[in-house]
């Protein structure tokens, strides 16, 4: 960086500290969301609400819950307890880079019927202002040994026929498109593509 004063111009050395990180892809990691997630958290929300509100960055996710109540109801569902009608035992995480949430996957660890036809196995977003940096494409990537983990061998992936970026983002990742489908619920057609592990 160069900087110019009244007695000539000097060049400050650049800092290695969290601001030179905020946009670096090799930094993001995927993880549990934590209580100390409240505030970056509550902005991932706040602008999947405000720009894209159809789609459901955080289930059952209000900010007037206890952050904390929230972060344990995540890890019971991951083992499987206190489930919601319908919901598959489930891990999710966040994308973070130093502490911002870019994104987030939800790795469903048993496909029921819905999920086996429409639904698939994974769920991501990417926060609207962070889009087509290859942090979705990355998500999905270290989603992969994650499922593995959680017994997976056949990963199944579907989204919208009109969604490029998602079908990118699986294609990207070595999906193996298998059929389009209509979704009796959206009246969709969903592409369904699969991963081996
Ligand atoms: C789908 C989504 C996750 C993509 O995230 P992203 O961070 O933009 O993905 P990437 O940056 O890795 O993009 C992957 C590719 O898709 C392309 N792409 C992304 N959005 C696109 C769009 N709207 N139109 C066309 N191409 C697009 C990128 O240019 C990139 O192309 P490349 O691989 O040739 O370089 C993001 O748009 C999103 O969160 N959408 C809402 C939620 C959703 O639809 N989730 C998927 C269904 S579960």
């Amino acid at each position: 960086m160069i900087k110019q004063s009244a007695h000539g111009i000097f060049i400050i050395p650049m800092r290695h500290d969290d601001s030179m990180q905020l946009n670096s892809i090799e930094n993001l990691i995927i993880r549990p969301l934590n209580v100390d997630d409240e505030n970056a958290f509550n902005l991932a929300v706040s602008e999947f609400k405000n720009n894209e509100p159809g789609w459901e960055f955080a289930f059952k996710y209000e900010q007037t819950l206890i952050f904390s109540d929230y972060v344990q109801m995540l890890e019971r569902w991951a083992l499987g307890r206190d489930l919601p009608d319908k919901f598959a035992p489930n891990t999710f995480l966040v994308g973070v880079i130093g502490k911002r949430i870019i994104g987030r996957v939800s790795i469903r660890h048993v496909l029921n019927d819905y999920l086996s036809s429409v639904g698939g196995h994974v769920g991501y977003g990417v926060i609207p202002s962070e889009r087509r940096k290859g942090y979705g494409s990355k998500i999905l990537n270290l989603a992969l040994p994650v499922a593995a983990s959680l017994g997976i061998s056949r990963l199944l992936l579907t989204c919208d026929d009109d969604n490029p970026g998602s079908i990118k983002v699986i294609e990207n990742n070595g999906g193996v498109f298998e059929n389009l489908i209509q979704d009796t619920n959206s009246m969709k057609m969903k592409r369904r593509y699969w991963i081996e592990l």
